[in-house]
């Protein structure tokens, strides 16, 4: 048997989606920027995926600019703001996506940027005082700050933050990457800058994305070129990438509760289970519901001399998990968001991650194959 639990770090593609880049990919074969029918049939299938991602989110299609995933997408959002929102400062934290983090770092660096760090507690969530007090400052600012944590689950409370940064006149960007396809959005209403997509982290294909950008936020291109994307993001576009990524779009939101109800309910049985049979078992990052991104789980277990083989062991019997802090090897280099939230590292840790094709069955095989691990290490 196999267990596929590493949901956060990519998803299986949905058949529907298959099925629908497939045509496209044999037949619509003309390049968007040309002007003859073959050309005309490519263009429309990208603005038609676009209108569809715009109507789900709530927002204007010109709000929508396809990128090659979320890393590229949060790459332009960071540039942007420096270069078009003539920012000074930006405000971040210390457990973002290294999608963030490193350029943030980078135009540091480049443009001699200031970067704070908000405090943070226990379970990763932010310090609101201490953001109000960060933004309290002569420079404009941008807050960079991800919707869900894809180590450890925990939610920023967007609405809120969003808030505050209008107060202070700062410009936002959250990393929904983890969480755009899982949660509603409504663009219109939240009043935020820039979120940014994967596709491959809701049933999509790998390599296709897109910022949001507010019609009143300026873009900045990040690759120069022909004039795709409005002039903001050059290069032929991947047409069956951005038709996958719509129709992975539509499918999330066919039954959005559903699906969540389905996941948080595998999610809290695996909670349950790990504290029947565990004596010293902790979580990191937030567990409860509505603090807490319902496809991910980071399991903080009993120390054991076998830690460093845990994942190891894992993966032999099929099982496809992330993390692996134990530090007991010494080669340890840690995870940044853990570190981040000052966490237990001499405990080994294992992310798991759901999603809508996760079975029961998948995650009573994990439990079984983990509790043997530990089994052999106290016999
Ligand atoms: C929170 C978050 N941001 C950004 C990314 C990067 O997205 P992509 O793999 O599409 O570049 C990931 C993917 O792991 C992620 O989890």
């Amino acid at each position: 048997m196999n267990a596929y639990l590493d949901n956060a770090a990519t998803t299986p593609v949905a058949p529907e989606v298959v099925e629908a880049m497939i045509p496209v990919l044999r037949d619509t074969f003309g390049n968007p920027s040309s002007s003859h029918s073959f050309g005309r049939t490519a263009k429309a299938f990208v603005e038609t995926s676009r209108r569809s991602i715009a109507k789900h989110l709530n927002c204007s299609p010109a709000e929508i600019f396809f990128t090659s995933g979320g890393t590229e997408a949060d790459n332009m959002a960071l540039l942007s703001a420096v270069i078009q929102g003539g920012i000074r400062h930006i405000i971040t934290s210390e457990i973002e996506h290294h999608a963030v983090g490193h350029t943030a770092q980078s135009i540091h660096k480049r443009y001699g940027i200031r970067v704070s760090f908000v405090n943070l507690d226990a379970g990763g969530n932010v310090d609101m005082e201490h953001l109000e007090k960060l933004l309290n400052s002569e420079d404009k600012t941008l807050v960079s700050l991800m919707h869900a944590n894809n180590e450890i689950a925990t939610l920023l409370p967007l609405k809120n933050v969003s808030a505050l940064c209008r107060k202070y006149d700062a410009l936002f960007h959250s990393d929904t990457v983890q969480t755009i396809g899982h949660y509603p959005f409504d663009l219109t209403d939240l009043d935020i800058d820039y979120v940014t997509c994967a596709a491959h982290k809701l049933h999509g294909p790998k390599g296709v994305g897109f910022l949001y950008i507010n019609k009143n936020t300026k873009a900045e291109a990040l690759i120069h070129g022909g004039a795709q994307e409005r002039g903001f993001r050059a290069g032929t576009e991947n047409i069956h990438g951005i038709v996958g990524l719509a129709r992975a779009m539509d499918l999330a939101h066919e039954d959005m509760k559903g699906h969540q109800d389905y996941i948080q309910g595998l999610k809290s049985y695996m909670i349950d289970q790990l504290r029947e049979h565990f004596d010293n078992i902790d979580f990191h990052g937030e567990i409860v519901p509505e603090k807490s991104l319902y496809t991910v789980l980071n399991v903080c277990f009993p120390e054991t001399p076998k830690a460093s083989m845990l994942l190891f062991t894992l993966d032999l019997k099929g099982i496809a998990v992330s993390g692996g802090s134990a530090c007991n090897s010494g080669a340890n280099v840690g995870s940044h968001v853990l570190t981040g939230i000052n966490a237990d590292m001499s405990r080994p840790n294992v992310r798991f991650s759901f999603s809508r094709y996760t079975t029961k069955e998948e995650i009573d095989y994990a439990l079984e194959q983990v509790k043997a691990v530990f089994e052999t290490t106290l016999a």
